[in-house]
């Protein structure tokens, strides 16, 4: 019998205050709360602060009574009335972190607290600040609407994004669990210590908690190698912000609709790219100077993009002795070091080329002896330089780019800093290739004119470790970038993959079978089935010595895991017989055992979504579905149940969503975004959203995280010119209602975009694909 159990939570920001409490809910408006909660006896009540007393009224009821807080933005207050339980740890500081979690969950909660007590000596070390509350309290909320809220003293989170089940958990879901912990607890230096004067700067806290998950994870869980996830950041940032309907990172925002829709791939991830661009550029210690710099000055205060600027150009500290523009410092960073003040002007004028323009450059490098020809212009998906509106869209456009590189000649690593359109560099030496963007830590894709792409195919070819895994990756990107661009032709990008079996890095073979797969599904969804077949075929035949090797096991270091998660998913995708046959006797074995056989994490995604094949197996799944307690096997399952060819059990797990019982809301549009992907469920998904959109937009905001996923998770896939017409038809209507968002711009181009992708690519590919079969 299951009882029904009820809990409290708020969840404020951007504008959300104002609806608990009457408030000038701005973050430029800082305060001190005191907070005061009744509850039942059989509640706990958790705030920002700790609780100071309990007082019982009459009738029963208790009132909780916390210490008054720091002085702090509205956005950031919060509390709970709960029943849950907790485990507690403290920190070398002395502060006390706790882990609360539903009663039936307490026991998924120790790789959190183990994960935040290290994080936060980390930070605190790292900011040399410390953390000025008495406690932290980290909670898992049974339905949350995002992945985690960073309250001051209190955070909330998802349950797959805080609590870990080692029967259940994955390596991706503990990678994804470390990265929102060190996103949150970087949050409470930057963001609610310091705080951006007005929404439009939201990067100045979601840039750099993004940023910090990097360099914090780093160096606590080395293990993880964080730097190799973090690459994938920035690749998203491009991906939207190729788009000519892309935003400035800092952007003006009025509207409660506008101010939410700032939280995305922009401020997220490119403002973290941009920020390691300029750590690379400035080096990790004087970024690290900077920033603890900004951290003091505008501690319990609001910051513009100038202060942080201001701070990274001149470390000296407050109080800090200077000299003849030199700083020489007392503070524990800066001790014995001094540092050049006279920066100020370089660092700001090269970094609003980032933030006030949008989009991504494109370098244009040239090899002419031991000269280089160098060309920035705006790098664009779907405009080619042919059409006639690509010169418009490029006018006015110009980056300060500090352009890194390095030659087979040496290890050595050159830089230049790139102000203008065109320049020229001379080589310290003759060298056979060149690769620009050394590590990929600047933001901008490369072109390489001339024979400069054959040189670096022949030498991936002849010997792959002459250039370093993250130039590898760096590469496969840009080359596929450039085809969408209409700069490169596809079957050059195909080449340049033709050493992938013979690639050792993980990551960048996952990287380069990413975008074949990519290729795959595209066809695979269009009905194109001679291409789909002969895909399949090529992608079989070239990595089946790697698709064998896998283990169905849970060993190994972070990738081989997340590798081997990787190929058996595309093997089993592919319908590779002996990767089937495996997944569905481990299937059938778990059904027998009735659910107690433990399987392998990092297989037990690809071994649900075989059994979920049966009907059988689909309306087993869905029982234990609604029977586990553990969040990060449900996320599996429901992925596996979305897998299905038949309607009416797509239909099924919409209407259970609407419901939000057994599929609760949370997980409504990772749901229909699931179903959108699966070829049979693309149109059902979508027609749902057109036909119930007044029904979505009572459960969510229009300019929410989930709306957007929810728009462009059931759109952006589409690639023929009759889909774009329905999409397109569907927003007009909508803007005729007075809704109007960004997304559907960037779903529109997107759509666009692969219409154009296939015209112009897909018969290379068929010919590509018959010659090297
Ligand atoms: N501050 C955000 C939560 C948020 C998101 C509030 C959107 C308002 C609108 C929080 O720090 C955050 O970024 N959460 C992410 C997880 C993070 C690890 C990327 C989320 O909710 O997805
Ligand atoms: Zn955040």
């Amino acid at each position: 019998m299951s009882i029904l159990r009820v809990i409290a939570v708020t969840d404020f920001e951007p504008t959300q205050a104002r609806m608990a409490f009457p408030c000038f809910d701005e973050p430029l408006f800082k305060a001190n709360f005191s907070i005061k909660i009744r509850r039942e006896s059989k509640h706990i009540a958790l705030s920002n602060m700790p609780k100071v007393k309990t007082i019982e009224l009459e009738g029963g009821l208790l009132e909780d009574h916390f210490e008054a807080t720091v002085k702090m933005s509205t956005y950031l207050v919060a509390y709970i009335v709960c029943d849950f339980n907790s485990v507690s740890g403290t920190t070398s500081s002395g502060v006390k972190v706790s882990i609360y979690a539903s009663p039936d969950k307490w026991n998924q909660t120790h790789y959190a607290l183990d994960v935040s007590l290290k994080l936060f000596d980390f930070y605190e070390n790292y900011f040399d600040i410390n953390y000025p509350l008495p406690k932290l309290d980290l909670v898992a909320i049974p339905d949350f609407e995002t992945g985690a809220m960073e309250n001051w003293g209190l955070i909330t989170y998802r349950e797959t994004s805080l609590l870990f089940d080692p029967k259940t958990s994955s390596a991706s879901d503990k990678l994804w669990v470390t990265k929102v912990i060190a996103h949150e607890l970087a949050h409470q230096w930057f963001g609610n210590l310091v705080t951006m004067e007005w929404w439009n700067d939201i990067w100045l806290n979601e840039g750099f908690a993004t940023y910090m998950e990097l360099i914090s994870i780093n160096a606590t869980y080395p293990e993880l190698q964080f730097d190799d996830s973090f690459l994938n950041v920035c690749f998203e940032a491009i991906a939207k912000d190729s788009l000519n309907s892309s935003r400035p990172i800092s952007n003006p925002a009025e509207t409660p609709t506008q101010i939410q829709e700032m939280f995305d791939a922009v401020s997220y991830n490119k403002g973290a790219c941009i920020l390691n661009m300029l750590k690379d550029f400035l080096s990790e210690k004087k970024f690290q100077e900077g920033i603890i710099h900004y951290l003091r000055k505008f501690s319990y205060r609001n910051a513009k993009n100038d202060d942080l600027w201001g701070s990274l150009s001149n470390s000296c500290l407050e109080g800090d002795f200077t000299s003849d523009g030199f700083c020489y410092s007392n503070s524990k960073m800066t001790s014995n070091t001094v540092s050049f003040l006279g920066k100020n002007t370089e660092i700001k004028e090269m970094m609003t080329t980032w933030t006030l323009q949008k989009g991504i450059p494109l370098v244009v490098v040239k090899q002419e002896g031991r000269s280089l020809r160098l060309h920035q212009e705006r790098f664009l998906k779907g405009v080619f330089r042919e059409d006639p509106e690509w010169r418009a869209l490029q006018e006015r456009y110009l980056w300060h780019i500090p352009l890194t590189y390095s030659m087979n000649s040496s290890n050595a690593i050159h830089r230049h800093i790139l102000k203008s359109k065109t320049d020229t560099l001379e080589l310290p030496e003759k060298t056979n290739w060149l690769k620009f963007n050394v590590d990929s830590n600047g933001y901008y894709i490369v072109h390489y004119e001339g024979h400069g792409w054959d040189h670096l195919i022949s030498q991936l070819n002849q010997n792959h470790t002459f250039l370093r895994p993250k130039d590898r990756i760096g590469l496969i990107h840009d080359v596929f970038q450039l085809v969408s661009a209409g700069i490169l032709t596809l079957d050059k990008a195909l080449e340049l993959t033709r050493y992938l079996p013979r690639e050792t890095n993980y990551p960048a073979l996952l990287k380069g079978l990413g975008h074949l797969e990519l290729f795959y599904h595209m066809m695979y969804r269009r009905n194109i089935s001679d291409v789909t077949e002969n895909l399949k075929h090529y992608l079989l035949r070239y990595f089946k010595p790697m698709i064998d090797k896998q283990s169905w096991s849970d060993q190994g270091s972070i990738w081989d895991k997340l590798l081997r998660s990787a190929l058996l998913k595309l093997a089993c995708d592919l319908n590779h017989p002996p990767c089937i046959q495996k997944a569905a006797e481990l299937f059938s074995q778990w059904k027998e055992s009735s659910g107690k056989l433990n399987i392998p994490t990092d297989v037990l995604k690809i071994v649900y979504s075989v059994g979920a094949q049966t009907t059988g197996g689909w309306n087993y799944l869905l029982e234990q579905y609604g029977q586990s307690v553990s969040g990060a096997e449900k996320n599996k399952i429901l992925y596996a149940l979305s897998t299905s060819k038949h309607q009416e059990k797509l239909a099924k797990l919409i209407k259970l969503g609407m419901e939000g019982k057994v599929i609760k809301t949370q997980d409504f549009a990772a749901l229909l975004h699931a179903i959108a992907r699966n070829p049979m469920g693309q149109h059902l998904a979508w027609n749902f959203v057109r036909e119930n959109w007044t029904y979505l937009l009572k459960k969510f905001d229009l300019g929410s995280f989930v709306m957007r996923m929810i728009i462009s998770g059931t759109t952006s896939h589409f690639s023929s010119k009759d889909e774009l017409q329905e999409v397109k038809l569907f927003f007009e209507s909508l803007k005729a209602q007075g809704s109007h968002l960004d997304i559907f711009q960037i779903v529109l181009e997107t759509i666009t975009n692969n219409i154009k992708w296939l015209e112009k690519n897909l018969n290379t590919l068929r010919s590509w694909l018959l010659v090297n079969i």
